[in-house]
């Protein structure tokens, strides 16, 4: 949390919801990086939290009433020269609002008039966040270029376990180096990123497979996405939504994913494989469901998948190679063993099996080795933080001979 955001002029919207407390901590770290922060509280929001704390904080006089008896244009002098706006918590209602341009208070007036980025951060119930209307706001702000940070799944104020969590104010404190400090710092990136499990079918309805979510390939494009880079994500069956901008090759099989991923390898200027590629396969997928009086005892027939990796590394070019190790034990041993196999400029090494496995959690702690330099620890954090230390790493690889780029083949783009 070393980032300086000296000379960054940022206005901290908040509305009213019981996650207001954290934009207290969170006005706390953006001061201490340098920032000057003007806060606009919502009427509601001055309902959970008194403006005096966010003055002390901030230095600042707070914003609220647009109909205050000032001289001066309020909503004008304080977006003057704003490098972000960042509305959090935000609630349904200021979502809707500033999905639909409603200007009826002063946040909502500040939100039509700025010229910079904006970051929301909703958070909400469960079931008002994942309701279609708040869905279509979200699609509609983003399709303007607005950033939203997704809530978190976890327990929320209404007692209910859902997604609509306001995540912790690390995760949008880094969310906001990226926009004003890094910026677009991997716009001459182009990432071919896998994801996800593969599948190899048995028959028409039976697989072998695992338990990879997907969540760590989704979160690395997510981020790059935010960076400026061009992303492919070559995926297998996951139930995530693909982040905007990113495009999207959905894959089942071992052989469907070296194929996608070859057709892609040399316009990538870096290949990221975090995919959990099945190493086995029947040696026989039967066209037909194999019913239970048809089988005879014998033992299912399996042979080898490709090795992705290297058989891309065979044809590598220009590309950095980055690889994602699955180990229950001997962590650093079995990760410098592949790093060195599978010839890769660095290998993130995550433990897998036991409640704090990699798989399936949100949140994940892992060692980058890479050739030349002592293991590196990462302790544990969201993914999406994890990302956006993994790409500072990827930057800081030795140099890549750009090839020329090539017209990429869209497929969905999410
Ligand atoms: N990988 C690959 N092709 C495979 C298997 C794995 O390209 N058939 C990639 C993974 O995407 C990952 C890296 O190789 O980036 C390491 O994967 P991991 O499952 O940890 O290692 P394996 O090579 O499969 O070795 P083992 O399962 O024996 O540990």
């Amino acid at each position: 949390m070393s980032a300086s955001l000296i000379g960054k002029r940022i206005v901290l919207g908040v509305t009213g919801s019981i996650a207001a407390y954290k934009a207290v901590a969170l006005l706390r770290l953006l001061v201490q990086a340098g920032a000057e922060v003007q806060v606009v509280l919502t009427e509601s929001a001055s309902r959970f939290i008194a403006p005096l704390t966010f003055e002390v904080l901030s230095g600042h006089p707070v914003v609220q009433d647009l109909f205050a008896g000032h001289q001066d244009m309020k909503h004008l002098s304080v977006t003057e020269q704003a490098d972000l706006l960042l509305v959090t918590p935000c609630t349904a209602n200021t979502l809707a609002k500033l999905a639909l341009g409603l200007a009826d208070n002063l946040l909502g007036t500040v939100a039509l008039t700025i010229q910079c980025p904006l970051i929301i951060c909703p958070a909400m119930d469960g079931e008002m966040w994942e309701h279609p209307t708040v869905q279509g706001h979200v699609t509609g702000l983003r399709g303007r270029g607005v950033m939203i940070l997704e809530p978190e799944t976890g327990a929320l104020a209404s007692g209910q376990w859902g997604k609509g969590r306001l995540p912790d104010e690390a995760v949008i404190f880094e969310e906001v180096c990226n926009v004003l400090v890094k910026g677009r710092d991997l716009q001459h990136e182009r990432l071919l990123i896998s994801a996800g499990p593969t599948q190899e079918p048995l028959d028409p309805i039976r697989f072998l497979s695992n338990g990879s979510t997907g969540k760590m390939g989704y979160a690395l494009a997510e981020a790059a996405i935010a960076r400026g880079a061009e992303v492919v994500l070559v995926s297998g069956p996951t139930q995530l939504k693909v982040p905007r901008g990113v495009s999207l090759f959905p894959v089942q099989t071992a052989e469907d994913m070296l194929r996608a991923l070859t057709a892609h390898f040399h316009w990538a200027t870096t290949l990221i494989m975090t995919a959990a590629v099945g190493d086995f396969r029947p040696k026989q997928a039967l066209s037909q469901k194999l019913k239970k009086e048809q089988w005879d005892g014998a033992a299912l027939q399996l042979e080898r998948t490709p090795d992705i990796l290297l058989a891309l590394s065979a044809q590598r070019t220009h590309q950095r190679m980055i690889g994602f190790a699955a180990e229950t034990d001997h962590l650093l041993e079995h990760g410098q063993a592949k790093l060195a196999q599978k010839h890769l400029d660095m290998l993130v090494v995550n433990q897998i099996g036991g409640n704090q496995s990699a798989f399936g959690n949100n949140t994940n702690e892992v060692h980058v080795l890479t050739p030349h330099n002592p293991p590196r620890f990462m302790p544990r954090q969201t993914k999406r933080q994890l990302a956006g230390k993994i790409l500072d790493c990827m930057l800081d690889l030795p140099p890549v001979h750009l090839a020329q780029p090539t017209v990429l083949h869209k497929s969905h783009t999410g």
